[in-house]
């Protein structure tokens, strides 16, 4: 599959326009709209329309990878917070609250194509696991009756978290970018905003190493790279970011130190 694989610069929309022109025959375009495997990186304005807009010219199906940001950004995902509506969408454990599970969707006529109506194969041991789906069906009904106050307090919580984080460095003096959306945020340790998977990986990987030892002796628990994402929860309270940020505070010492 690889071999079969053209890799774009992600925020870079004249090098998605130079492949498609050298390369006529493109099945599709997948792309994480807001994302999350290289640290939290965010879309530029107009990137996913002038996406959404360009594949549609060439007749090129829009896959939306959703697996972290389905119902983490809006009960839509990130295609209902930017208005974009890919052609197909997959999505995973968000769905239902962490259980294994993972589903596709999109256009009736490509998932026509899938068996058993159409005539691409497509088979799975666990598709339709009852205990997966009863868990995403009680976490999508959860959702809608939280919708109204879950995504604005995450937000509200994580504008007030990585505010202060940002203030933190600052004070320190230490060189860095903190990028967050709504429950999602990532500190990276370089003066040069992170706007794609070089900027990311440019990075000082060291210091977060070191970030990331400090808040786990004082209780907190990341991912323990800086490719990954922090998530808020609904579960998560005051209390509990202010201790996060206390951890934060000892944390990015021992980055400076
Ligand atoms: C954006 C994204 N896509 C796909 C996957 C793979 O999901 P799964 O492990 O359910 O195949 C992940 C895993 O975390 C992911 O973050």
């Amino acid at each position: 599959v690889s071999k079969n694989t053209l890799v774009v610069q992600y925020n870079n929309i004249e090098d998605l326009q130079k492949t498609i022109q050298k390369n006529k025959d493109i099945a599709g375009v997948i792309v994480e709209p807001i994302l999350a495997n290289m640290g939290l990186i965010l879309p530029e304005k107009n990137f996913l329309s002038d996406l959404r807009k360009i594949t549609k010219e060439n007749n090129i199906p829009l896959i939306f990878d959703e697996v972290v940001t389905g119902f983490r950004v809006a009960p839509g995902g990130a295609q209902q917070h930017f208005g974009i509506k890919p052609d197909l969408t997959t999505m995973a454990k968000a769905l239902s609250n962490g259980f294994t599970i993972s589903a596709v969707g999109g256009k009736k006529e490509i998932m026509d194509l899938l068996s058993p109506g159409g005539k691409v194969y497509q088979a799975s041991t666990f598709a339709g696991n009852p205990i997966s789906v009863s868990a995403a069906i009680a976490s999508i009904k959860t959702i809608n009756k939280l919708k109204n106050k879950l995504y604005s307090k995450l937000e509200r919580f994580n504008l007030l978290f990585s505010t202060a984080l940002d203030d933190m460095a600052t004070d320190m003096g230490i060189p860095h970018q903190i990028n967050f959306t709504a429950s999602m945020f990532q500190i990276f340790f370089t003066n040069k905003p992170v706007t794609n998977y070089e900027t990311s990986k440019n990075a000082n990987a060291k210091k977060f190493q070191k970030m990331f030892k400090t808040l786990l002796k004082k209780g907190v628990f990341i991912a323990p790279s800086q490719f990954e994402v922090v998530f808020l929860s609904d579960a998560h309270t005051e209390n509990d970011l202010n201790k996060t940020l206390d951890a934060y505070h000892l944390a990015l010492k021992s980055v400076k130190n």
